[in-house]
């Protein structure tokens, strides 16, 4: 007998669960030093842009595919396209949320260390010259990197193994709202720092010299990115979302938390930067090097508080990062549960074995493995820009027409609109921007990449 499929038990279910996906470390290691690069607020309406008219219409037909057929990504293509070739892109996105979860676990794991050194105070006591080579020191070790990978990864297995009720609504329930109280807390204190109104006018006064293509493909891989979208991560959510509930709801909520913990990580990082008298163009480094240097610094006026400030930091980032490395990790479970029959923990285990072994690939190219290049990049970039480069906006692309061009107009609108009992200005709006304008904007974004 066919099991029962799980479903998320509420709207704020939903909505907890694709903003957990959402927000992750995409908002608070990415989104802080890329907005430094391209010019504070000017890059965030650059960046509202791109989510409006080509990430949320992506986000609504990933939605529209997976609530319509209640199937993982690949079965959901199978039953909506039968006999058709549409389910081979579906394959696809089972691959790619595996191959990100890969780097991101180690990315995971490196705030799993930064915890542990947080909570033995390493970073408040060390010296300064101790705190500032750490993190070239940690990564490039081969073993340290590699159990923080392990850990991080069993932690997502396990939730992943309790299901969608009991798993992955239950963390997200607990660690959302965590992420936020702990986000805030971090903005308080930051402003609190003599000098930080420096970063304050950083991130406000609006530098638009700086947006040109470049940073609009910029705003829109971040956008990508930052909503999950175009691996299936949105599907198979969406594959557990009750009939009456309101997708346009979810999505909009979604992007709207996603957008807000993203300019709240801001004002957490770039204030407490400037107030410790240092550049923000830090790129990558910024939450894994800056931070430590100044939680480091600021020990000796208040060794308590700093102590305290450090480890809520990294709290934060672990929680973030684990309720969007679940929604990846589900993509595959979905599918093999679904497609091939196998239980829930069998598969779990069989996916996170996969990842792992991919991901000390990626960890150790920090390392041992520098100088293993593929096409010019190391193992963890090339992996990178793989994804981002081509996965995702590959899938976003097809999720996008098949939407827009290959479902039928009435099924698209009874999906977004309830049978037309809500959203109806809304839909058409969207129904134009997933049928024309996102393909298009995909597609220059990807040109633009490929030639720039
Ligand atoms: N959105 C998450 C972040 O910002 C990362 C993430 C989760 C993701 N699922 C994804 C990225 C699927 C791409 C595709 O950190």
């Amino acid at each position: 007998m066919k099991q029962q499929r799980e479903n998320f038990g509420s709207r704020a279910a939903v909505i907890m669960a694709m903003a957990g996906s959402a927000i992750g470390l995409g908002n608070i290691w990415r989104f802080p030093y890329i907005l430094g690069e391209y010019g504070g607020a000017a890059f965030i309406l650059l960046y509202i842009a791109a989510s409006l008219l080509v990430a949320l219409p992506i986000f609504f037909a990933e939605s529209v595919i997976g609530r319509r057929s209640h199937s993982n990504a690949y079965g959901a293509l199978r039953k909506l396209a039968p006999g058709t070739k549409w389910h081979w892109a579906g394959i696809l996105t089972i691959i790619s949320p595996l191959l990100i979860l890969s780097y991101y676990s180690v990315v995971g794991g490196w705030s799993v260390q930064y915890l542990f050194k947080s909570l033995s105070f390493d970073f408040t006591t060390g010296s300064p010259e101790a705190v500032s080579s750490y993190f070239g020191n940690f990564i490039s070790s081969a073993w340290q990197p590699v159990i923080s990978h392990t850990i991080f990864l069993s932690l997502v297995a396990v939730i992943v193994l309790f299901g969608v009720r009991k798993g992955i609504e239950k963390f997200s329930n607990i660690a959302m709202p965590v992420l936020l109280v702990l986000i805030v807390a971090l903005i308080v204190y930051s402003l609190t720092l003599p000098g930080s109104f420096k970063g304050v006018t950083y991130l406000i006064k609006p530098d638009f010299s700086k947006l040109n293509a470049d940073a609009a493909a910029a705003a829109l891989g971040q956008a990508f990115f930052s909503l999950s979208l175009g691996v299936g991560t949105i599907l198979t959510y969406a594959s557990y979302v009750k009939k009456d509930e309101n997708l346009i709801v979810s999505g909009l909520g979604t992007a709207g938390f996603d957008l807000l913990f993203a300019v709240m990580a801001g004002f957490a990082v770039i204030p407490a930067v400037f107030a410790a008298g240092i550049e923000p163009g830090a790129g990558p480094g910024l939450v894994f090097e800056t931070l430590p240097f100044i939680f480091n610094q600021m020990a000796s006026q208040a060794p308590v508080v700093s102590s305290v400030v450090s480890i809520v930091f990294f709290v934060a980032i672990l929680a973030a990062a684990l309720t969007s490395a679940i929604s990846m990790l589900e993509v595959g479970v979905a599918f093999l549960t679904e497609e091939k029959g196998m239980k829930r923990a069998p598969a779990t285990l069989l996916l996170a074995f996969f990842t792992w072994l991919v991901g000390i690939l990626c960890s150790l190219s920090f390392g041992p493995m520098k100088d293993f290049h593929i096409l010019g990049l190391t193992f963890f970039d090339f992996v990178d820009h793989l994804c981002s480069d081509w996965l995702m906006p590959i899938g976003g692309l097809v999720f996008t027409l098949f939407v827009g061009w290959k479902m039928k107009k009435a099924d698209v609108r009874d999906e977004l609109t309830n049978g037309g009992t809500c959203n109806r200005m809304i839909y058409k709006v969207f129904y134009y921007l997933i049928r024309y304008v996102a393909p298009v904007g995909i597609v220059a974004v990807f040109l633009t990449n490929l030639f720039l």
